[in-house]
């Protein structure tokens, strides 16, 4: 079997996933066009053009202006419903997602709408591609902490529907600690929590997500590699790491895949998986981020069935349903691999 292939048909589950950025251009206009509003760009291949980022700023003013266009509950819809039938295609059998319910209700689209729109999606994917889901909803950071409230006290009354608040938007001057109140309350109320951390920004934010905000998972977290002690606490605490390798490429956050800190977190032991964060703008979805990283790096077969262990492991499933994918992982190990 070659690489491509086994890459292909191992069972893989998908950490970090911002659902507007699953949108892809072709979806966009149609959405855009339906809904009478016109795009700033003539057509699929100028707007493609546009995908050309120097940094995570300039990703995110495309990516907010892209998001804009998404107005009704079917608009919701029909692009979790894209992003599920996208990875049913290339075996991912679970799937956590981010959505940005401020990016939503900033320009006056209500709460209720964003979510009972992914919700629908992401409930037709379990009974209908028998993908399992879970549903995180992630403060933007540029933004005050007493928006993130407003935004917190909207999610109550679906509580039943989110596991999980994260951390995303413009990194650098945004620490984590800006955020610490809020996400004190998510935690009273029941919620685990996430953030990006050492994407852009210094690993004194990978501390301040763990000993401020409590985080279960680090988003990104490849600049703790600066930083001797912060590795041996994430090695100890097997602290998973949601890494993007095509986001970290587009984004210029790494030159140059070849030189990717995907391997040496694997060599250090800590707890790395593979994830795809905005498909649609950083050119491929879970198969091409872990054929990248498995040329570039020469990753052996041994090293993909640890990733995919890890992204099972350090997923917010109940322990069964775990259990029953490591075990579809360890079939598969001992049918391609033993
Ligand atoms: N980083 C921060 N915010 C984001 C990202 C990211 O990679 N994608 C979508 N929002
Ligand atoms: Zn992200």
């Amino acid at each position: 079997m070659t690489i491509r292939e086994f890459i292909h048909r191992m069972p893989k589950a998908e950490l970090h996933l911002h659902i507007e950025g699953s949108f892809e251009p072709e979806l966009m206009f149609k959405i855009a066009n339906r809904n009478g509003i016109k795009l700033p760009y003539r057509d699929i291949d100028t707007l493609k053009r546009a995908y050309n980022f120097n940094n995570l700023q300039e990703f995110l003013d495309i990516y907010y202006a892209g998001a804009g266009v998404l107005i009704t509950e079917q608009d919701f819809y029909d692009l979790t419903w894209a992003y599920l039938q996208k990875i049913h295609q290339q075996n991912v059998v679970h799937t956590e997602i981010f959505f940005d319910p401020q990016t939503h209700t900033e320009r006056g689209i209500a709460f209720d709408t964003v979510i009972n729109g992914i919700y629908n999606a992401l409930l037709d994917g379990q009974k209908k591609l028998g993908i399992s889901f879970v549903l995180i909803m992630s403060f933007l950071r540029h933004l005050d902490e007493t928006s993130a409230f407003k935004t917190l006290q909207s999610v109550l009354k679906h509580k039943d529907k989110i596991k999980a608040v994260g951390l995303d938007s413009s990194e650098v001057g945004n620490p984590p600690s800006k955020f610490k109140k809020v996400f004190d309350a998510a935690r009273q109320e029941g919620f685990l929590t996430v953030a990006h951390a050492g994407e852009e920004g210094p690993a004194a934010y990978v501390y301040e997500a763990l000993d401020l905000l409590k985080v279960s998972r680090i988003d990104h977290g490849n600049r703790s590699l600066e930083d001797a002690e912060l590795v041996d606490r994430l090695v100890a605490l097997q602290m998973p790491l949601t890494v993007c390798p095509l986001s970290n490429y587009k984004l210029k956050v790494v030159e140059d895949m070849r030189t990717h800190p995907l391997k040496k977190m694997l060599q250090l032991g800590m707890k790395a998986t593979v994830n795809s964060d905005d498909p649609a703008y950083f050119g491929g979805y879970m198969n091409e981020n872990f054929m990248i990283v498995t040329e570039s790096l020469d990753l052996s077969k041994e090293d993909l069935i640890q990733l995919s262990k890890n992204a099972f492991e350090a997923s917010f499933i109940n322990n069964d349903l775990k259990q029953k994918y490591l075990s579809q992982l360890d079939t598969f190990q001992k049918r391609n691999l033993l």
